[in-house]
């Protein structure tokens, strides 16, 4: 029987994941199969037993069991730790079940490797301040931001996320946080990134326009067969760029693929497939 992977989400009819990894597994002659599986909202944890227990070597984890991830594994990986979220679940050698969180790496690398964007030094606008920024932080002021600037809906939000990573900053670096109100007058910024769930509904931030410039490159963790509301936002704003998640998406599954096999799939030629199998829909 060939090794088995599965997403655990719910709904997760939608998931991209058995696409990019059977890509991957193709491409690194991998003998795998990668399913996505919709779990009962109360029955996560033994479905991760059961399925750790049975053939399966590794899984992924979606919305919204990320959290519940991260309680059930017994190890962690340091990222993992401090993002509050696991989207990578196996079983190591002792048989513990480990937890890894792939999302702000592949957000990162899609950012500096595939898009040539500089981090270090960099002035980074956030909106949100749920799970998912909460998952990105510490490999955005790995990779140097000079000063992270978190705004959010529900400002105290984002207050007690930046603090919790405040620990973490090196002396030339700051974190700061506030409500989109503290964002009138503000200079622009160097990089937003738009990490609230608002791109799913179609609606947008209330986002002041000084924050954008035509130096500054957008992204939106949210991707989509149609530009994002956010993307279209800077691109009316006349932003030098305006990335969608795609790319995030496919560079986190590469680091759960290094996690499980050992090998690091190429993504270049994976990103341009999705893109062009969303295209077709
Ligand atoms: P996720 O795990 O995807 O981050 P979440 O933890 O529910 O999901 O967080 C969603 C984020 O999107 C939050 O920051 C939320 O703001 P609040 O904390 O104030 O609720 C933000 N969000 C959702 N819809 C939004 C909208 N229409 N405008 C601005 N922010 C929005």
């Amino acid at each position: 029987m060939l090794d088995q992977y599965a997403v655990f989400g719910n709904p997760i009819s939608h998931s991209r994941s058995p696409f990019i990894h059977d890509c991957f597994a193709r491409q690194q002659d991998q003998q795998m199969q990668y399913r996505a599986i919709e779990v009962a909202l109360d029955g996560f944890n033994q479905a991760v037993e059961d399925f750790l227990q049975a053939e399966g070597k590794g899984l992924n984890v979606t919305v919204p069991f990320k959290e519940q991830a991260w309680s059930l594994a017994e190890h962690r990986t340091a990222r993992a730790e401090l993002a509050g979220a696991v989207n990578t679940l196996w079983r190591d050698q002792q048989g513990r079940i480990c937890g890894d969180n792939t999302d702000g790496v592949g957000l990162v690398n899609d950012l500096m490797h595939n898009n040539a964007v500089k981090l270090n030094g960099a002035r980074v606008l956030i909106l949100g301040a749920g799970g998912a920024v909460r998952g990105v932080l510490q490999p955005l002021l790995e990779a140097g931001c000079r000063e992270v600037m978190i705004v959010n809906r529900t400002a105290e939000k984002a207050k007690v996320l930046a603090a919790h990573f405040q620990e973490m900053l090196s002396v030339d670096q700051q974190i700061n946080a506030g409500g989109y109100a503290d964002l009138e007058n503000s200079q622009a910024y160097d990089v937003i990134i738009n990490g609230t769930s608002a791109s799913l509904s179609g609606s947008l931030p209330p986002i002041n326009a000084s924050v954008v410039s035509t130096n500054t490159l957008c992204y939106d963790m949210m991707y989509g067969a149609k530009p994002t509301t956010f993307c279209q936002w800077a691109v009316d704003h006349s932003a030098a760029r305006a990335i969608d998640g795609l790319g995030m998406l496919v560079e986190q599954a590469a680091e759960a693929f290094l996690c499980w096999r050992g090998v690091r799939p190429e993504t270049a030629p994976v990103i341009a497939l999705l893109r062009q199998s969303l295209a077709h829909q």
